[in-house]
């Protein structure tokens, strides 16, 4: 059997959150579960197709998936409709039901970091968590880090100090760096380096991705210190 996700009544994802709900609302995803009569209308139209549940559901099919007339999912700012078979992972969910391909996918083990996500503001592997697991939770993807079309000051800061090569690493790394600048917004390099443990990159040697994160942070903490009057 399958699991549909869907918000809840009224799709506020933000209401019940303290801070960054700006950023929230652009980027986050709530799931949440349905019960089990608007589940099943919901995949009523999937039920001739079992091929389609395999690996979640296929962009023809998704189309079709919304719920009394509501779509489904509310991602990035766009609301998109998905639903998931109970094994299927929280980053398969986001690549291949979403299209969300910003989440990338590595070791599948927990180890390289590629695939982290915002949890509720917190850094979590997506290859370890169901995506059923992720119900009535907020979701943030790189897709959802910049406010507009543009880069988020983070990802900024990664470009003009050339904080990457092959672009593998650099979403995880930034969802993670960007949990950690609310936490210590003024960093030392050691502290970068260590949060930087989690997150493995094959390309950079690491040295422009601490400085680029240093830049950032320094930016950031300019933009937030008042002027002296
Ligand atoms: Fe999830 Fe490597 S793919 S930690
Ligand atoms: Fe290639 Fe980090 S830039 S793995």
């Amino acid at each position: 059997s399958a699991v549909g996700l869907a918000p809840p009544a009224g799709m506020a994802p933000a209401s019940g959150f303290s801070g960054f709900q700006d950023e929230r609302q652009n980027a986050s995803i709530l799931l949440t579960m349905l019960p089990p009569p608007a589940l099943n209308d919901a995949l009523a139209g999937f039920a001739d197709d079992p091929q389609l549940m395999q690996r979640g559901i296929t962009a023809e099919a998704r189309e079709r998936l919304t719920i009394a007339g509501q779509p489904a999912l509310l991602v990035t700012g766009r609301q998109r409709a998905g639903a998931a078979e109970p094994r299927l992972s929280l980053a398969d969910f986001l690549r291949e039901v979403l299209d969300l391909t910003g989440t990338h996918v590595g070791c599948e083990h927990g180890v390289c970091g590629a695939c982290t996500v915002l949890l509720d503001g917190e850094p979590i592997r997506a290859c370890l968590m169901l995506a059923v697991q992720a119900a009535g939770r907020s979701i943030t993807t790189v897709e959802g880090l910049a406010p507009g079309d543009g880069l988020s000051p983070l990802q900024q800061a990664f470009q003009d100090k050339h904080g990457l090569q092959c672009g593998y690493c650099t979403p995880g790394i930034l969802l993670t760096t960007q949990a950690f600048l609310r936490q210590n917004p003024s960093p030392t390099r050691e502290e970068i380096r260590e949060m930087l443990a989690g997150n493995l990159c094959r390309c950079t040697g690491y040295h422009l991705i601490v400085e680029a994160i240093e830049a950032a942070a320094h930016g950031l903490a300019r933009t937030h210190t008042p002027k002296p009057a």
